[in-house]
């Protein structure tokens, strides 16, 4: 199949969404951006539409989608009811990059939600994507447009080295604003669960709807795997966001000296190192190939990680050593890609 990329402007973008949303209702796939990452979308309601993004992306069946509406009308055919949490939370942060879990109407089906009774829902804030569902007249189940266990795609160019030839359009609107996944919620069990954090904090969701709970990725990675238990959401189990190359995390430490600690690592091969603090000034010292810094800014952090990782990779690095940051506001959702992304943690 041949994979057509466009670039949306001002002056195609009408004729650009008729035809992307043609293919949709035709049980297509297309990529397109979000505030977030870019998704891979298809018809909800459209289980050959839904199979094909499994295929394209080699995602493992019991992953399941999150589904994005343009107006919170499309909720009615998804989920059986709206509990008043989420109604606040729909206020607050939507559209934007939350994503929450609820119970499913049974008109979803259920390889969109891999099998469980509940379905995650978001409404993004992107033009293009907002467009692109109103136009199609459908909820559209969409995960992040990477292969499977790849960086999370945020740019157009990402997509197509991952996905050529497997999808026939890619809608370029350029880099993603925000650069991480959406933060999910799970509203279904007894008190609200953070799954996976985002650019929504906790903080800023416990202002809206009181305590919730952060379910830590690392215990369920690490613990549950080892002892056969089923994760609360699929997608944590699996392999994710891995380069070719070894990421190695070095955690933040009281008077911490990241120079230092890199330099102890004594590593033989190319070495690409992306800095928090300050730049460590590779060359000179000839511990690595090329630094990046992201100058203390969380949110520069999280907008460039991603690309940083797979440029690295273009780059052929042996190893990609990364600074981590504490965990509080962004840090939480960078440290959870990071720490899923890496093959050891100092
Ligand atoms: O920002 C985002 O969320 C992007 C854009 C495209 O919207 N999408 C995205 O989708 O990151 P994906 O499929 O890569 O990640 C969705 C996560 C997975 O970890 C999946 O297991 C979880 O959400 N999830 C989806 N439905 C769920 C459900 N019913 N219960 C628990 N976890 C669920
Ligand atoms: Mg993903």
């Amino acid at each position: 199949m041949k994979t057509e990329l466009i670039k949306v402007g001002a002056k195609n973008k009408k004729s650009v969404i008729f035809k992307a949303s043609n293919l949709i209702r035709a049980g297509e796939v297309v990529a397109f951006p979000t505030e977030t990452v870019y998704g891979l979308g298809a018809n909800a309601f459209n289980e050959n539409a839904v199979a094909k993004i499994f295929i394209a992306k080699g995602r493992p069946a019991d992953n399941p989608l999150i589904v994005h509406i343009f107006d919170i009308n499309q909720l009615k055919d998804l989920v059986e009811e709206i509990p008043l949490n989420a109604k606040k939370l729909m206020k607050e942060f939507w559209p934007g990059p939350l994503t929450i879990i609820l119970k499913k109407s049974s008109k979803v089906p259920s390889i969109v939600t891999a099998g469980l009774d509940s379905v995650a829902v978001r409404m993004p804030r992107d033009k293009i994507a907002l467009d692109l569902i109103k136009q199609s007249n459908f909820p559209i189940a969409a995960p992040s447009a990477n292969s499977s266990t790849k960086p999370s795609p945020t740019n157009a160019q990402h997509v197509l080295n991952d996905l050529n030839g497997k999808i026939p359009l890619i809608l370029d609107g350029g880099k993603c604003k925000v650069g991480l996944e959406s933060t999910v919620i799970s509203l279904v069990g007894e008190v609200p669960t953070i799954l996976r954090p985002g650019k929504i904090t906790p903080k800023q969701i416990e202002k809206v709807i009181g305590q919730v709970r952060v379910h830590s990725t690392n215990s369920e990675k690490n613990e549950n795997l080892a002892n056969g238990v089923a994760p609360l959401s699929p997608g944590m189990k699996y392999k994710h966001y891995s380069p070719k190359a070894e990421l190695i995390l070095i955690l933040p430490k009281k008077d911490f000296d990241f120079n230092g600690e890199l330099k102890k690592l004594k590593l033989k091969g190319k070495v690409g190192v992306l800095s928090f603090t300050k730049k460590i000034g590779s060359n000179e010292n000839n511990i690595c190939e090329e630094e990046i810094c992201f100058e203390r800014n969380l949110n520069k952090m999280a907008h460039e990680l991603f690309d940083c990782l797979r440029e690295f990779d273009k780059k052929q690095m042996d190893f990609i050593v990364v600074e981590g940051v504490s965990e509080k506001e962004m840090g939480l959702a960078l440290m959870n890609r990071l720490k899923k992304a890496a093959s050891k943690i100092f």
